[in-house]
Parts: structure tokens; sequence; C-alpha cells
């Protein structure tokens, strides 16, 4: 391992303009310098790279770090070889690996990598796996997807898994620990857990593999089930992995959205297919962990499960576990009996596509199903229709996709929105009390605090502290075009220029502004619509430092020579333009033109 002290030296050696530039083209911009992002495949200039700092951040996908993360996250090095990597280009030497990074669970890993071989090789045999690949060449999967997606085979017996195991010096004790032996009453030994199944491979961010899933040949075999997974290990937690992300993560990042579907075969065959951002959970509901996991990538999800009444409730219960997370669900309904794999294979990709495109919000097709049986058709049906709409519109996080919701909800059952709000708010209450949050619609702004009335500047200390509460707004602020020169107070202006180049975690600031930082974080006091206003904010700031652009401009204008009046006059105008293209309300110019003149 290389000494921290080293690993600083390079760190300081390292010109991180110049490793991304390699990978990016960059222009200058103010401090920093901008690029498209590599790490999503981005277009558009979000990519910055801070060379006084070292450091680099995308603003649309949010990776950011220092020039060992870069190549870490963009050539998928482990740490110690991007230490490499940098210290050769800098110069530095290294002393030769002596011992590796301590990890707990390094066998488990050794074991699951082992087993993954095995099946592999299984799957290979040309006698031993040949049921098995004569049984996904009949589902569509040629021997090179096969291998592409880490397919293998388990096959039948009680004890091949663990006598291949043993003859490689694997004991049984890591064989149970990592869930490929079994033990039962009936059996005085343990056993393979897996026999007679085409395996797939569970991997976790790292393409390393971490469980399996496991699928008989024969659907006509009633005894036994037909998928089982691995059971929970250090390794392998169900309810935060999702089967495919691996691969899929900077797909949703691109394009914008995942597809989730209800099992292994499903998500394998959209793969092949060129969906190349399906994944599927893992034999269980969607957990909120996963739907977390996926708003990391993209908030716009869309859920391609079976269209039976039991494919439809774990649509609607996936669909609440999404709107909570935040996320956006859409629902896509095949024609009655068919899967994404089936539908794949029977009609083809360009028939997916146009299924996905006809995909509906979550609301939407719960007031179609409803709308379908009847119940919109009667007072009394409409009144149970709208118990039916309650746990979406109690689900949903975000205030503007509510306030949607509620309108169209109330639209559509003619209840009035008002009913709509409290009868939501009147269940919310009982399960989880709160100051009417529901209640007043008017504010949406925040309530002052001890330091604003000492002065520090209201919006900005506002705008914070709803960036404390949701990170995620951040990316919002840098949309609508929020710098940190926009700040007017130097305290909080350097509590958001350490947000803008944190990844996730804690800040990196100077004492008296992680005081404040601290005290916005544990401030509990009430916003109602929080996303309206932290938009509302953001305009304000960034309006307001456009307004004092033009004050400060006509102040240059007296003093300035001709070349340069000439093109403070023509920023002057591209100023007030984009104020009046952003909607500042002309009284708000009028007041700037006033206070120009005085
Ligand atoms: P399905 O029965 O719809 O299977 O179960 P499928 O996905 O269409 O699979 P194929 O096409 O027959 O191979 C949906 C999901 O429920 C879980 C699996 O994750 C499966 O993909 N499941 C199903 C189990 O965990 N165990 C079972 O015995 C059956
Ligand atoms: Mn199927």
């Amino acid at each position: 391992m290389v000494s921290d002290a080293l690993v600083q030296e390079i760190r300081e050696r390292a010109e991180i303009l110049e490793v991304c530039g390699e990978f990016v083209p960059l222009k200058r911009a103010g401090k920093t310098y901008r690029g498209p992002c590599p790490l999503h495949g981005g277009e558009g200039p979000n990519f910055s790279v801070d060379p006084v700092r070292g450091i680099f951040k995308c603003f649309v996908c949010g990776e950011g770090g220092d020039v060992f993360s870069f190549l870490m996250k963009h050539l998928g090095l482990d740490f110690p070889s991007a230490v490499r990597q940098v210290a050769a280009r800098v110069g530095v030497e290294v002393p030769e690996d002596s011992e590796r990074r301590e990890d707990p669970f390094a066998h488990l890993r050794e074991v699951t990598a082992f087993a993954e071989e095995w099946f592999r090789s299984m799957l290979l045999d040309p006698g031993i796996g040949d049921p098995a690949r004569s049984y996904l060449t009949g589902r569509g999967v040629d021997p090179d997807s096969a291998e592409e997606y880490g397919l293998g085979f388990a096959p039948e017996g009680w004890r091949r898994l663990r006598d291949a195991a043993h003859s490689r010096g694997i004991g049984d004790d890591d064989l149970l620990e990592a869930g490929l032996l079994a033990t039962s009453e009936r059996a005085d030994e343990p056993y393979d857990r897996f026999r007679n199944r085409v395996m797939f491979a569970i991997r976790d961010l790292r393409d390393r593999p971490i469980a399996f899933g496991g699928r008989v040949l024969t659907d006509a075999d009633e005894q036994a089930p037909k998928y089982i997974n691995s059971p929970e290990t250090p390794i392998f937690h169900k309810s935060r992995t999702l089967y495919g992300l691996n691969r899929a993560r900077h797909a949703i990042r691109r394009e914008e959205h995942s597809l989730v579907t209800e099992g292994f075969m499903d998500a394998l065959s959209l793969h092949i297919g060129g969906f190349a951002t399906a994944v599927a959970p893992l034999g269980t509901a969607l957990t909120s962990e996963q739907a977390d996991l996926l708003r990391r990538y993209s908030g716009r999800v869309y859920l391609l499960y079976d269209s039976d009444p039991a494919g439809l409730r774990a649509t609607f219960r996936a669909g609440d576990v999404l709107l909570a997370a935040g996320c956006h669900p859409m629902v896509v309904t095949f024609p009655e009996g068919e899967d994404p794999d089936s539908l794949l294979r029977r009609e083809g990709a360009d028939a997916l596509r146009g299924y996905i495109g006809d995909a509906v919000d979550v609301l939407e097709r719960k007031l179609q199903i409803l709308e379908r049986q009847g119940y919109l058709d009667s007072i009394e049906g409409k009144r149970r229709a709208v118990d039916g709409l309650l746990s979406t519109l109690r689900s949903v996080k975000d205030p503007a996709l509510l306030d949607i919701y509620r309108g169209r909800a109330a639209e559509r059952t003619g209840v009035r929105r008002d009913t709509l709000v409290s009868e939501v708010a009147r269940q919310r209450f009982v399960a989880r009390p709160r100051r009417g949050l529901e209640g007043s619609r008017a504010a949406t702004g925040v309530s002052p605090s001890a330091e604003e009335t000492r002065g520090v500047d209201a919006v900005e200390r506002s705008l914070l502290l709803l960036l404390a509460r949701d990170r995620d707004l951040l990316e919002v602020a840098v949309e609508t075009g929020l710098e940190d020169q926009h700040f007017r107070d130097a305290l909080l202006r350097r509590i958001y220029q350490a947000l803008l180049v944190a990844s996730d975690g804690d800040l990196d600031l100077s004492d008296d502004a992680a005081l404040v930082w601290t005290a916005l974080q544990e401030d509990d006091s009430e916003v109602v619509h929080p996303r309206e206003a932290f938009d509302e904010i953001v305009r304000r700031i960034v309006h307001r430092a456009k307004l004092d652009r033009l004050t400060q401009i006509d102040r240059e204008l007296e003093l300035a020579e001709e070349d340069q009046a000439i093109s403070l006059l023509i920023e002057k105008e591209e100023v007030a333009r984009e104020l009046r293209g952003a909607g500042v309300p002309l009284s708000f110019l009028r007041r700037y033109s006033e206070k120009a003149r005085a």
C-alpha cells in the first residue's frame, strides 16, 4: 500500500487539468474549466475541473473528486492503480506493492468468483452443459450472450460444486457462508444449493459477482421453485441490489430513465435486445433502497411488469415506493399474458419500444383502470375510487408532481381538491403526525431565524437551508445558473462552493462555516412546497446578481474609454435581455433604473 504522505505528494504534484484534459475537451470558464462529462457521456459543458483545488465535478451525474477518483471512475481502476498511474506521470517513485488493502470479506468474494467460473465451465462442458445450452438457445440466448452476461449451469447432483471447491482448497465453512451450500435436518452433510439450474451471476456495482439466481430447466417440474437465489450474506444484501445495474447504470444516466422488470430473464432479454437500461429486483417487491439507488442515476422509472392482477398489484406497490423516493414512475402495459421477454421474442424490439413509448404515469394508470371498471360512473364508485388513489397521492415526495396529481385526481373523480388534500393529510397525520404541513397553500417562504435577524442575507440562507435538507436540489441551482459569485454573504458563499465540489458526504469547511452549516442542518423551521420555494429563491439570487451587475456597469460607464464603453453597453443590453427573458417583472427593472439614475 502507498503511504498517505506519498499519496498526498502525488496529488499535489498532479495537474488534474492535464489528466482530465486527455479525455475531455476543456474550456476555461472563470476559475474553472468546463467540458462534456466523460463519466456519464453527456454533451453539455457540465463537467467542471478546478485546477487550483485539484478537483472535478459533474453537475449532471454528480460524480466528483480528485485526480485519483477521476481515473478510478473513468477507467475503472482501483485506488492503488490510480495512484500509481498518476505517480508515473509526475515522476514520483512508488515502492512495489507489499500488502493488499484489507477486505474482511475477501474470502467470500473469492469463493463466489470461483463458483461463477465453475458454473460457466459447466455450461461450456460439451456433455454436462448440453441441456442448459439448448434451454438457453431455445429462449433466444445465444452462446456469445451467455458468455457476455456471465451465465452458467449448476448440474444435477448433491455435491458437484462442493467437490470441485474442495479440490481447490475451499472448505465447507466458506461455501456455507457464501450461500453456495445449504443444510437440512434430513441431510447429514451440507449439499449444493443450486442443482440442475441455469445460473445468473448477480454483481455489485464494481462488476464483482456477489450472489446467484438459478432457474430450473423445465417448467413441468412443479416440485421445485422456478427461481431460487442465494441467501443474504455479508457481501449480498438483496434489498440493496438490483440485477443488471452494474451494466445499466451508465446507460440510465445517459438515457435518463431505467426499465424495471420483474426478474432475471426479462432484464437479460432486454439487455440482449439492446435495452441497456434494464434492471430487476431479486425475487422480492421493489424496496425503498433500490428506489433510492435508481434515483441516483435517473428519477424516471418505467415499470415493465406482467399485466395480470398480481403484476398490477406489484406495479402499484413499486409505484408508491418509487414516488416516496422522489422518482417518477411510468407504467408500461403489455397484452395479457406477455412479459418483456416474451414480447421481445414475439414482436421484436421496435414493438417493445412502442409499448414503452405508450407508458402512462402511475396515477394515470390507476385512473384508467378505475374508469374501465366503471368506478367513475357513480357517486359511490367515485368515493371508492378516491380510496384507491390515496396511497399514490400520499406517497408522492416531489411537490410539483403532488400538485399535478391532486389536480388530476380532482378532475377525474369530481372530488374537490381541498377534500382530497384533507383526505390524504388526515391519513398521513394518523401515521406520522406533523405540524400543519398540508394546511396553508399560500406561503412558499422560509421563516426567519436568529441568524437572519443578525443580518445574514435571508434569501441566501433560505437557499442553503433547503440544500441542507435535500442535496439533490444543487443540480437545480446549477442548471438555473446559480454560481458562487452570486452570493453576497462570504460565509454562505463558501458553503455553496463546498457543496459544489463535495460529492455526497461531508463538506470541507472552515470552522466558522461549519458552524453555520450545522445550524442549517439542525434548523427545523417549516417550509411549505420546498421545491417551489427553492426555484423561486434561486431565481431571485441569480436575478439580483444581474441587477447588481447592471448598476455596476452604469458606474463603470462613467469612467470608461470609448472601446470599453462599447463592450459595457453590449453587456448591459445582454444582461437586461436575459432578465426580461427570465420574466423579471418590469417593476424590478424600473426600480433598478431609478436606483441607477439616483
Ligand atoms: P415469473 O413466474 O413471471 O417468471 O416470475 P419470469 O420472470 O417470466 O421468468 P421466466 O420467463 O419464466 O424464466 C417473476 C419473478 O418472480 C421471481 C423471479 O424473480 C421471477 O423472475 N420468482 C418467480 C421467484 O423468485 N421464484 C419463483 O419460483 C418464481
Ligand atoms: Mn417470462
